[in-house]
């Protein structure tokens, strides 16, 4: 209604005019009706302009605030994902220049991880190499001691196998070396099998009256071992007793050792050579030999402890040693090490 207000003015304005300037200048009543009415019809088309330009203006106006917000906000919405965006690809950047740089930098985690791999592996080469290389250098050694075995002890019949459960051939021919040089009139050998054989073998050649025992705490294989010295000739140097284990007590231990009874007749030993009873299963199994034999050896008997390579033995010499001070020790840097002892 208010927007009509300047058109009613307008409109009525005019018309009066007209309508007092025909009355003034003396106009026909008919010509003021007339001018009148244009006046009227031209100011209510003034107004209605005037008011459509006001209406108008207003709606461009709050028009134009309201983009002018929109646009605002637009823009504060565009420099928020903006800066996000630049954030995230600063990050992005920062990742692809590390990656870049383990591939291509020098200091390269991967390339040293090669490096090192590559290093590891040449070590490792290296290494099983000279492992090979020392277990060939052994075997050859081992044959050398065979042929020189033959050699010194000949044998009418083939040998068993040495090594595995028999001595190692160093052993043999070492054991075969010391009855030919020094000529032991008693040995006992704990454990018999082919080293009783051998050394009973190296007693013929040598050509004294002395003995092997052999002592077994199998049945089976005491008498395996005489018959092996029967075929060879050697019977006459050869005894083989049968000895079970027993639970007994020795210089104060209880332990499992050969039955006593039957080694009784054994005494001024020279040689006692220690390779039985079994270890496997029990611990320091050959503990006993010392302490039983020592009064039943010979003035500078000595004794020969194999298998030194496994730690079982080393504490056995090693408690030997403490009991009997003054002993005398040699290592052998055999295949399975063995250690001599000289009893003061
Ligand atoms: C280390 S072996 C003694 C080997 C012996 N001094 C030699 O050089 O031939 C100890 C004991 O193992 C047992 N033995 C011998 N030969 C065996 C075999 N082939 N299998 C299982 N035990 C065996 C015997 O009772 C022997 O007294």
């Amino acid at each position: 209604m208010r927007a009509r207000i300047p058109l009613v003015v307008v409109a009525l304005g005019l018309g009066a005019g007209l309508l007092v300037l025909g009355v003034a200048a003396g106009w026909s009543p008919a010509v003021i009706a007339i001018a009148a009415l244009i006046g009227l019809t031209v100011g209510a088309l003034l107004g209605q302009t005037f008011a459509w330009v006001r209406i108008t203006t207003g709606r461009l106006a709050r028009l134009e605030h309201y983009v002018n917000h929109r646009l605002e906000g637009l823009k504060n919405d565009t420099s928020r994902r903006d800066g996000a965006m630049g954030k995230n690809i600063t990050e992005i950047r920062g990742k692809v220049g590390k990656i870049d740089d383990e591939l291509t930098h020098p200091r390269s985690t991967y390339r040293l991880a090669l490096r090192e791999l590559a290093q590891n592996q040449s070590a490792e080469r290296r290494e099983t190499r000279v492992h090979y290389q020392q277990k060939l250098d052994d075997q050859v050694a081992l044959l050398e001691s065979f042929m020189q075995l033959q050699r010194l002890v000949p044998m009418s019949l083939p040998m068993p196998r040495a090594g595995t459960w028999a001595a190692s051939e160093d052993l043999l021919l070492w054991l075969a070396g010391y009855v030919l040089e020094h000529r032991p009139r008693l040995v006992v050998d704990l454990g018999s099998g082919q080293s009783s054989v051998w050394m009973a073998g190296a007693m013929r050649v040598a050509g004294y009256d002395g003995q092997v025992v052999g002592v077994d705490h199998e049945e089976q294989y005491a008498r395996a071992t005489e018959e092996l010295g029967r075929r060879q000739g050697v019977s006459e140097w050869l005894t083989v007793i049968h000895a079970p284990l027993v639970e007994e007590s020795i210089a104060g231990r209880a332990v499992t050792w050969y039955d006593e009874f039957a080694l009784r007749s054994l005494d001024a030993v020279d040689l006692l050579c220690v390779d039985g009873p079994p270890a496997q299963g029990a611990r320091q199994a050959r503990w006993p030999a010392l302490p039983f034999f020592h009064d039943r050896m010979s003035a500078g008997g000595r004794v020969i402890l194999d298998d030194m390579i496994r730690v079982d033995e080393q504490q056995i010499a090693q408690d030997w040693l403490e009991r009997y001070p003054g002993t005398e020790t040699l290592s052998l840097d055999f295949e399975k090490g063995a250690l001599i002892l000289t009893l003061r």
